[in-house]
């Protein structure tokens, strides 16, 4: 692993794993109603993959419909696979988990029943005024924050004893496996932009900001598992 890469998941670190904490706590004491309250919210998020970078699964695949032309002419085939890739399997994570919210319901799922929370909108805000500014670094920034490490998926596969826990802890594995691999690509991606010490602080003060938003994300969907309080020492405690 290059120095620098180091220096991007140093930057992210805390606030990956205070993600993984409130993820830990709120499942410690989920009621099925506190379940469905965040799948509602996840679920939300797997139709609109990264908001503000993505423009939600409809139009991201119309767009790579149009795109298809320009492979190997404007296009590389290996980001134009990456990219359909990435499109099916956030697919199927909404699939997975409209699972779980079906059988937690007892009934089918209609798009009602998704719903953006006030601070994922913040969040998709912090990353479109990053995208806006048409700088690849920040993209690449943008990209490197995806799925915030991997951290809740990290947490939700090892759930067990209750059916809601073990439905929840296979949807996490497979989700798991697929945002590691993004994970891995956009970090590739991300070192790509870094010429010199300035461009290093430019991406790691992007990578802090959108962490630092998705953590709060993280706090409204579950249902403040962890104060504010209690983020802001665990990240100041946890700073590498
Ligand atoms: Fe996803
Ligand atoms: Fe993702």
């Amino acid at each position: 692993m290059s120095d620098y890469e180091q220096d991007l998941i140093d930057a992210a670190w805390p606030y990956w794993e205070c993600e993984a904490e409130i993820a830990k706590r709120f499942y410690a004491k989920a009621s099925d109603e506190d379940h469905i309250f965040y799948l509602r919210a996840q679920l939300w998020k797997e139709l609109n993959p990264v908001d503000g970078f993505f423009n939600g699964l409809h139009k991201e695949l119309k767009d790579a419909v149009d795109m298809y032309p320009k492979v190997d002419k404007e296009i590389d085939r290996h980001d134009y696979h990456f990219l359909l890739l990435q499109l099916v399997q956030e697919f199927n994570h909404y699939v997975v988990l409209a699972d779980i919210f079906e059988h937690l319901m007892g009934r089918p799922i209609s798009p009602d029943d998704t719903v953006q929370l006030t601070e994922e909108k913040k969040l998709g805000d912090v990353r479109r005024a990053y995208v806006e500014q048409n700088d690849p670094l920040l993209n690449a920034a943008v990209g490197f924050t995806e799925g915030g490490g991997a951290r809740l998926f990290r947490e939700g596969k090892e759930l067990n004893g209750s059916k809601v826990n073990e439905l929840t802890a296979k949807a996490m594995q497979t989700i798991f496996d697929d945002e590691h691999d993004h994970y891995m690509e956009q970090a590739k991606e991300a070192l790509s932009h870094i010429k010199s010490e300035e461009d290093l602080q430019r991406m790691k003060d992007a990578i802090q900001k959108i962490s630092e938003q998705r953590v709060w994300m993280r706090a409204e969907m579950f249902r403040d598992a962890m104060t504010k309080d209690e983020i802001e020492s665990f990240i100041e405690a946890n700073r590498r």
